[in-house]
């Protein structure tokens, strides 16, 4: 797709963030932007400020009101959509085995069965629809790792990455395309995500308090600008590419980042992958990568524009913050590693 006038395009998490960001870059390049939150509040800003032209209210996680917002769509446009831009997302963290039902339930639920959703609403309609079209998804770079204290979020966000994968190569024949967008950090509101879990699933073995969540947010204030993103990602739908990383150094980035994998099929992989990692040339080009994607220098924590390059004898990450016992389990869990639990 390189041509967006008039095209209609859907996404959601359309009010805040990167979804909002998407809104702002497709509406500018001409098209009829619905964006679809959970947010009534943000999702009348964003229609206030410009930002799309129609808004629904919706969870992605009710099948039911999903197949209503791809009719309601219909009924104000004449026709479905071109462009799906599945982009609502939560997050939590904490160390895996502290892991409740819960925790699996809300974040797999919304950033894994929100994307099943919209592609089982709206890939039938695109393709009756008989003009084409393209299809995306804000995954994460976070589906490239499996982070010790972010199991739910990378499982779903490697599901996502792995299902558009299918898509893409499923949906060649109909002239649609596919793309995964994988940032790392971003500025948004993601933050306030663990704050707010639906009443039905706040049984969670991490602990969360305002202050992790103020710690997690002064993380993403570093990230990339929701718009410039947004413009990679439409690069990336004009140039049909399926991973879209927004970073100039893409393909190295995934070569360092999947090449653990065959140092994990032997005994002693794993002292082998060690060394690789310790050597100056790799530290080097590894810190400098990190920091890229971060938005500051991750071994010493400081705000960085543009990134340096990283020092091998720079101090290991420490922020001048405190962190409330982000990423840790809550206290009273006994099975779990003390040096894991948050006793604060
Ligand atoms: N912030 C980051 O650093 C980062 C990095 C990589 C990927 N992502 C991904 O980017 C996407 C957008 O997140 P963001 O960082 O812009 O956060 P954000 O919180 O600013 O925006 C996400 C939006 O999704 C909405 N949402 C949450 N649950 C929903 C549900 N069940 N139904 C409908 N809407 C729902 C929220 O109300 C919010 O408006 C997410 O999928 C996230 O996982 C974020």
């Amino acid at each position: 797709m390189k041509d967006f006038k008039d095209k209609i395009v859907f996404i959601t998490g359309g009010a805040s963030g990167a979804g909002l960001g998407q809104a702002q870059v497709f509406t500018a390049a001409g098209a009829k932007v619905v964006i679809a939150d959970m947010n009534r509040q943000r999702l009348n800003e964003a229609i206030k400020s410009g930002a799309a032209d129609y808004a629904i209210k919706l969870d992605v996680t009710d099948r039911k009101a999903f197949a209503a917002a791809a009719d309601e769509i219909e009924k104000v446009y004449g026709e479905t959509i071109d462009l799906l831009i599945l982009t609502a997302g939560v997050n939590t963290f904490g160390p895996a085995e502290a892991s409740t039902y819960d925790d699996y339930d809300w974040v797999v639920g919304v950033c894994f069965g929100g994307v099943v959703n919209g592609l089982v609403t709206f890939v039938p309609r695109m393709i009756k629809k008989g003009k084409g079209g393209h299809i995306a998804s804000t995954v994460s770079w976070g589906a490239t790792e499996a982070g010790p204290s972010t199991a739910p979020y990378s499982a779903a966000k490697a599901g996502v990455l792995n299902l558009l994968e299918s898509y893409y190569n499923a949906l060649k024949p109909y002239n649609i395309g596919v793309s995964a967008l994988c940032p790392a950090n971003i500025n948004s509101h993601i933050y306030e995500a663990a704050l707010n879990r639906p009443e039905n699933l706040q049984n969670t073995g991490y602990n969360v308090s305002e202050k992790t969540q103020g710690f997690l947010a002064s993380i993403h204030k570093n990230g990339l600008d929701p718009q410039v993103l947004a413009t990679w990602l439409k690069k990336g739908i004009e140039d049909n590419i399926f991973l879209v990383i927004p970073y100039d150094q893409a393909p190295r980035m995934i070569e360092i980042q999947y090449e653990r994998f065959r140092y994990l099929t032997y005994p002693g992989g794993e002292a082998d992958l060690a060394a690789v990692r310790a050597t100056p040339e790799r530290q080097a080009e590894s810190g400098k990568m990190a920091a890229i994607r971060e938005g500051y220098d991750v071994r010493a924590a400081g705000p960085i524009v543009p990134p340096p390059d990283a020092d091998k004898d720079a101090p290991p990450p420490v922020f001048n913050f405190d962190t409330g016992g982000f990423g840790m389990a809550k206290s009273d869990l006994d099975f779990v590693d003390p040096s894991k639990k948050y006793n604060g």
